[in-house]
């Protein structure tokens, strides 16, 4: 592969959205920012400078980072902070993947405005597994808020509640004409009659599931979350914050202009945000007065609708493209997660208490250090591996809610050994909120090989396991009430990160990380760190 060197410049940049203007954390002053092209087996490389007052790090969501864990991203994780005025390169081969990812910062909460699109071609000569699309477009759907969002954020860790809820979803950037601020325009994609086209859909959103449809057109699913799937046809897609889509659209109408609507799935009761962000798909030669036809979002609530697009998915499991499906199990594990309530005297507005989350009854705390510079170095104190690999105390999940509520506080790893095989029960508690949580575990790729709800049966469940076509991604959605089965092979060495990627959720504490150690052999070991690493 060819080397891809890319400069990114975080900066402020005031920026008018909903009729009003504000500074927004941006990378080279663009929102959303710069997409990141490259090929399979090409190293990038990227130059990262932070010339904002906020401490910066950059994530590539998705990318599998083989060996290379000192470019994954996460703030106190693989990596400290760039600093205000520091610079830091990522440095990273992207092996073994083509698609649709994205990149964030991955700090505070500067994921709002600093994201932008990754797309990874395949290797020159390479075909898709699919027709050849007229021409590609990237949509990253994402969230705006009038107010700052790093004050919106503290506040609501300072009450113990929730924080305040967005002011618009956007596409490109965008909120579209809504009510508000009817004068602002919104995204137009341009087609021609009788052309293909594939979107490159991303959800950059900070705290909202999204579903996304186009009006008089049906889109056909080829990958989700950089792999290939079995196409499919659906008027719907939802996608939670971290996953992409990748969707073929054949403008098959004559003329005109037709709605994109990208709307909210499965808020918390608290949150009443139900805004419809819009972008137009223009028909070109057709004037600009033509009206545009509509089209309905389901409601919020429409899991019927959620659940048809998502069981739908299957890896392509081709010859090229086979399912690698561990079909062993070294690590046999089952975590809860959920939101819960702890003590928290200072916190008058919650009433001594505040809204925290958790992955079995750990609310993960943030270390000073790195952890993976602390694995790296030997230096004791930062972290502890003692994550449960079950649930510390049996919940019972249908029914009433379970009375242990209470969590435990602290910096635990989960250790794997290297090139070892993983099931991974994730478990809703469905405690306080009817959300789905998008987990995201960096580092690999998972299969999701079962899912259903109520309380996870192992002796009945696991017969019903797909081990052989089902859907390869990094982020997936935990139903309501409900778990998923993931599987994977801890061929990476480092420290990866598993969070839910709904951002609040990662604020109170539902995360954690999987330690997998260095192997004996050149193949299975961490590189060792690039010398312009940044230190606590
Ligand atoms: Cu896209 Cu750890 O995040």
């Amino acid at each position: 592969g060819r080397v891809r060197k890319y400069t990114f410049n975080v900066a402020m940049k005031n920026t008018t959205r909903l009729c009003s203007s504000k500074p927004i954390v941006t990378v080279n002053g663009m929102f959303p920012g710069p997409t990141l092209y490259a090929r399979e087996d090409d190293t990038v490389l990227v130059r990262v400078t932070n010339g904002v007052k906020y401490n910066v790090t950059i994530h590539w969501h998705g990318v599998r980072q083989l060996r290379t864990g000192w470019a994954d991203g996460p703030a106190y994780i693989t990596q400290c902070p760039i600093q205000p005025g520091q610079s830091y390169v990522y440095n990273f081969t992207i092996t073994g993947q083509r698609g649709t990812l994205l990149w964030h910062a991955h700090i505070l909460w500067l994921r709002a405005t600093l994201h932008g699109a990754i797309v990874i071609l395949p290797k020159r000569g390479v075909p898709y597994p699919f027709p050849k699309p007229h021409k590609e477009v990237v949509v990253v759907l994402g969230e705006w808020w009038k107010s700052d969002t790093e004050a919106v954020i503290n506040q609501a860790i300072k009450s113990g509640l929730a924080p305040n809820v967005s002011d618009a979803h956007t596409i490109n950037g965008h909120p579209g004409a809504i009510s508000n601020c009817p004068s602002q325009g919104g995204f137009t994609l341009p087609v021609e009659s009788g052309k293909t086209y594939m979107l490159r859909i991303i959800n950059a959103a900070l705290n909202e599931e999204l579903f996304f449809k186009i009006a008089g057109h049906q889109l056909t699913i080829v990958e989700v979350d950089a792999t290939y799937v079995k196409p499919f046809k659906t008027n719907t897609i939802v996608i939670a914050p971290g996953q992409t889509t990748n969707a073929l659209v054949s403008a098959d109408q004559s003329s005109g202009k037709y709605l994109v609507a990208a709307s909210p799935f499965m808020d918390s009761p608290i949150a009443v945000d139900n805004m419809t962000a819009t972008a137009t798909l223009h028909y070109s030669g057709t004037l600009a007065a033509t009206s545009t036809t509509l089209t309905k979002t389901p409601p919020q609530n429409a899991t019927a609708v959620a659940n048809n697009f998502i069981n739908s998915l299957r890896s392509l499991n081709s010859k090229t493209y086979p399912a690698q499906v561990p079909l062993t199990v070294d690590h046999n594990l089952l975590f809860t997660v959920g939101l819960g309530i702890n003590p928290c005297p200072s916190c008058k507005a919650g009433n001594g208490s505040r809204v925290v989350a958790s992955m079995n009854n750990v609310t993960f705390v943030m270390p000073t250090t790195a952890i993976l510079q602390a694995h790296f170095f030997n230096i004791s104190g930062v972290f502890t591996s003692d994550f449960p690999g079950n649930p510390p105390t049996i919940f019972n999940y249908t029914g009433s809610p379970p009375s242990n509520l209470q969590t435990m506080s602290g910096t635990k790893v989960y250790q794997l050994r290297y090139n070892s095989t993983v099931q991974l029960v994730l478990q809703d508690t469905g405690i306080i909120a009817p959300e789905n949580h998008p987990i995201h575990l960096h580092g690999f790729n998972f299969f999701a090989v079962g899912k259903g709800l109520g309380n996870y049966n192992p002796k009945v469940d696991q017969k019903n396991f797909n081990l052989v076509d089902p859907v390869e991604r990094n982020t997936i959605g935990v139903p309501s009430g409900g778990w998923v089965a993931i599987r994977f092979r801890a061929d990476n060495p480092g420290v990866w990160f598993m969070h839910c990627h709904l951002e609040i959720h990662t604020t109170w504490g539902l995360k954690m990380a999987f330690l997998v150690d260095n192997g004996k052999g050149p193949n299975e070991s961490l590189l060792p760190p690039p010398s312009d690493l940044p230190k606590c």
